[in-house]
């Protein structure tokens, strides 16, 4: 380990850098990382050098990249991290990348390798420690083009697969290892493993990163940044921010007020849970503003997706805002910004990505109330978030809650939104959610929640005709919301959830269930 200069925390010291190539999985490397009880900052290869100045970390990890060492303009390692005589981990084009510059020979593969595939141990090595031992064979997942044809001086060959002979190898003299497949994807099943023999017996890090350690650290931060000024944090009734506060209240206790503004378009009982839990649990000052006349008033009318988000979006901006002064004085704003938020992403296009949908969060709100910044989780993942509220004392019905967006049931709501179709629409998702808790199901989605469509259907009930609008149900699987799967319930749950909406909700008389995976769809509709 190198030592630390004077100015940096002993956390940057213990740590390990990722250098992102462009992959689409390089933060499951931070995660398995930290799974390994090491804190792990993942850089862009184009920011690399001075995240590695400023980091001085343990060891550094090379991730994959869709790019070709083999392209003139291919992304390159660093010269600083290349030579720091780090212990260095290449991950597939991590690999190509090490032996192109130290003097290997990567070939164009005219097949490449996708998919699982099994790898034979050839020889042991400082990564298999305790895991895997010459003559075995192993499960790996496999995606390259490119391979390695011919390794630069120094490495020898670990484990070969019929498609990669060279599969993992290993320069022991300077602590360097790569791989050509992904040990930081589930189909990887020892894949957690390897990395943490990588970041503990390579990079002898002890792995002592805990959430408890975590804590600590930043209670001691947020009482340094903030001194004693106030705190204002808008709680938009989701995890996130909701952690974020009680993280910043139990390090400077009432300075801090916490702003919940509800427009009117949050789901069944939400807004009581929050007063009660921050007020009457926590104790923590909190402000609740009811603007639901303001916001439906507002959305009288509106039908495009991106006007409903933007009007949202200001307005939330214009009330909190007004609080703000009232409570007066206030100098940091809290936010529950988390990792993904914060991390770069690596673009070989260099044009801008499209918008698909303009999320909804308080950006500007700090320039425009020249306020500065409390983000207390912008290191963590949400899963990780999760664990922190656990330690915080958050119940587990709050901790464990899916995914809410910001502009809530307006983009659940196709057409106009009015507060009767807010109405209707809490009522059958709260069904459908309680079937879901019932089912014991709850955990094992990513999301779920009912659509209320702006279509009529004729339906018959008891001797009647009915003409009332269709309700749509959503459920998905996914790890971040990028992508994702719908959740295959079985008929019998589907149509029990179907006949408890259209008999106990008032304006519904038909329901269907949304078999669109993400992409081609997007989780929310709107
Ligand atoms: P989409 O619909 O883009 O959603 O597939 C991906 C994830 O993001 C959530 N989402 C939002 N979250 N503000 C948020 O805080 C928003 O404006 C917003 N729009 C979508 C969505 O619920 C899903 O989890």
């Amino acid at each position: 380990m190198t030592n630390p200069t004077p100015e940096q925390t002993t956390q940057t010291s213990d740590s390990i850098l990722i250098v992102d190539f462009g992959s689409q999985v390089t933060q499951l490397i931070a995660r398995r990382v930290r799974e390994a009880g090491v804190y792990s900052e993942i850089a862009p290869f184009n920011a690399a050098k001075e995240a590695f100045a400023r980091m001085n970390p343990a060891g550094v990890i090379l991730s994959g990249s869709p790019a070709s060492v083999l392209d003139e303009n291919g992304p390159r390692i660093p010269a600083e991290i290349l030579d720091s005589g780090l212990p260095m981990l290449g991950i597939c084009y991590g690999q190509q990348s090490l032996m192109h510059q130290l003097g290997g020979e990567v070939l164009s593969g005219d097949s490449g390798e996708f998919g699982r595939a099994f790898i034979e141990i050839g020889d042991d090595c400082a990564l298999f420690d305790g895991l895997w031992a010459k003559g075995e064979s192993h499960q790996v997942w496999m995606s390259h083009g490119d391979k390695v044809t011919s390794l630069a001086p120094g490495f020898r060959p670990v484990a070969a697969s019929p498609g990669a002979p060279f599969a993992v190898i290993a320069n022991d003299e300077k602590r360097i290892y790569a791989m050509q497949f992904h040990p930081e994807v589930v189909h990887t099943p020892d894949g957690g493993k390897l990395l943490k023999n990588f970041v503990r017996h390579v990079c002898g890090l002890s792995g002592d990163w805990t959430m408890a350690e975590f804590r600590k650290t930043k209670i001691e931060e947020i009482r340094a940044q903030v001194g004693n000024k106030r705190v204002i944090c808008g709680l938009s009734g989701g995890v996130d921010s909701a952690v974020a506060a009680l993280l910043i209240h139990e390090a400077i206790g009432d300075q801090l007020t916490c702003v919940f503004v509800d427009g009117g378009v949050l789901r069944m009982g939400e807004a009581e849970q929050v007063v009660s839990l921050f007020r009457g649990h926590y104790n923590i000052p909190l402000v609740h503003v009811d603007a639901s006349t303001l916001f439906l008033k507002g959305l009288e009318g509106v039908t495009d997706p991106e006007a409903k988000r933007k009007f949202i979006g200001k307005t939330f901006i214009d009330v909190f805002e007004d609080e703000a002064k009232k409570i007066g004085g206030a100098e940091f704003l809290a936010q529950g910004t988390l990792y993904p938020d914060v991390i770069e992403s690596v673009s070989f296009t260099g044009g801008p990505s499209v918008t698909i949908k303009s999320h909804h969060n308080v950006g500007g709100l700090p320039e425009r109330m020249n306020m500065k910044l409390v983000e207390p989780l912008r290191e963590l993942f949400k899963d990780e978030v999760r664990v922190l509220g656990r330690e915080l004392g958050l119940p587990d019905v709050f901790v464990g809650r899916h995914p809410f967006p910001g502009p809530g049931l307006a983009i659940r709501i196709p057409g106009e939104v009015t507060r009767e179709r807010c109405d209707i629409l809490r009522k059958a998702d709260a069904i459908y959610l309680e079937e879901i808790r019932n089912a014991g199901l709850y955990d094992a989605i990513w999301q779920a929640f009912a659509v209320l469509l702006p279509v009529k259907t004729v339906g018959v009930m008891g001797d009647g005709r009915t003409y009332d609008s269709v309700c749509a149900l959503r459920a998905v699987t996914s790890t971040d919301g990028m992508t994702a799967d719908i959740y295959p319930f079985d008929a019998g749950f589907l149509s029990r959830v179907a006949t408890r909406i259209i008999n106990e909700v008032k304006g519904i008389n038909r329901v269907v269930y949304d078999y669109t995976s993400k992409p081609p769809g997007t989780i929310e509709w709107e």
